[in-house]
């Protein structure tokens, strides 16, 4: 399966575009944004990515990540002009993704926990169909909202319903077939004129093949599109990270952990990063310290 990073165009609630800067560059504690997306699909095992943003901010990510040889990735870049909606990305990334699955991270969503990986992996291998997953939250009215029956059974999605039938949210993490694709072609904008990721997953709902996996406690979830909600994750990482030990969403510590890299990859990483604690921090897993 491939992956693609939807970053900036819509739902930038921070400030307004008219301030140039890149919300996905913006540091949540200790690194840019961007790399917690990047580091959930190298979790679920995923090395090719396509990164849709801006015109104006996809020169910075290009900057930063290169060709992702460097954490033996392989990374592309593709401008979305309008922000016209997330499922305009399997429409722009169509040759990116051929005949293969994809998946879609949104540019400001943070996932962690200890059973992700498995989550994540599982979601990677299925051949037919899409999964999403599901989060209990307190302001459903902010996101999708999926309702079940008693027996857990997916019954609708609504996109930011006033009235939500739930309080399960759908986060912005989605998996899917190569249908997606074709799907995404054939979608019609919204009353707010977004091609929407909601009608994209009802189209998999009607046929019976949308899989939709409660994220109980054991993950957390963080939509940064607020600046409440980017404090929050802020804090939760450092505490994390403090707490433990170690890092949260250290791409090379993943590459080399995944087998992307290998151990001088790993070593050239920890030299270039010179003395910072993510350079300490990478020493110490070359010693084994981590
Ligand atoms: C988007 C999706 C919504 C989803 C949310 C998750 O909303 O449209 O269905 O629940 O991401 O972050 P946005 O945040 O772009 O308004």
């Amino acid at each position: 399966m491939k992956g693609i990073i939807l970053a900036g165009g819509s739902g930038t609630r921070l400030y307004p575009s008219t301030i140039a800067l890149s919300k996905q560059m913006i540091p949540v504690y200790d690194k840019p944004m961007i790399y917690y997306p990047m580091s959930t699909l190298m979790q679920a095992g995923i090395n090719e990515v396509l990164i849709i943003s801006t015109p104006q901010d996809l020169p910075l990510f290009e900057r930063l990540f290169e060709d992702g040889g460097r954490i033996g990735m392989k990374i592309s870049y593709a401008v979305q002009k309008i922000p016209n909606g997330l499922a305009q990305a399997f429409v722009i990334g169509a040759d990116f993704i051929g005949s293969s699955g994809a998946a879609l991270v949104l540019g400001d969503n943070l996932f962690h926990g200890y059973c992700l990986s498995e989550h994540l992996e599982k979601a990677n291998k299925v051949k037919k169909g899409a999964t999403i997953f599901a989060c209990k939250v307190h302001d459903p009215e902010r996101y999708g909202v999926v309702e079940f029956d008693e027996s857990g059974i997916a019954l609708s999605i609504e996109e930011k319903p006033k009235n939500p039938k739930s309080t399960y949210a759908v986060p912005g993490l989605y998996f899917y077939d190569n249908n997606v694709v074709e799907i995404a072609k054939s979608l019609k904008p919204s009353a707010r004129g977004e091609y929407e990721i909601t009608d994209l997953n009802n189209v998999y709902l009607e046929k019976g093949l949308l899989n939709v996996e409660v994220l109980n406690r054991d993950v957390d979830w963080f939509d940064t599109g607020t600046s409440e909600s980017l404090l929050r994750a802020s804090s939760y990482i450092e505490a994390i990270e403090k707490r433990k030990g170690t890092k949260i969403a250290c791409l090379e510590a993943i590459a080399y952990e995944k087998g992307f890299i290998d151990k001088t990859s790993l070593q050239r990483a920890a030299n270039l990063m010179g003395n910072t604690s993510y350079g300490d921090y990478l020493k110490k897993i070359l010693d084994s310290k981590v």
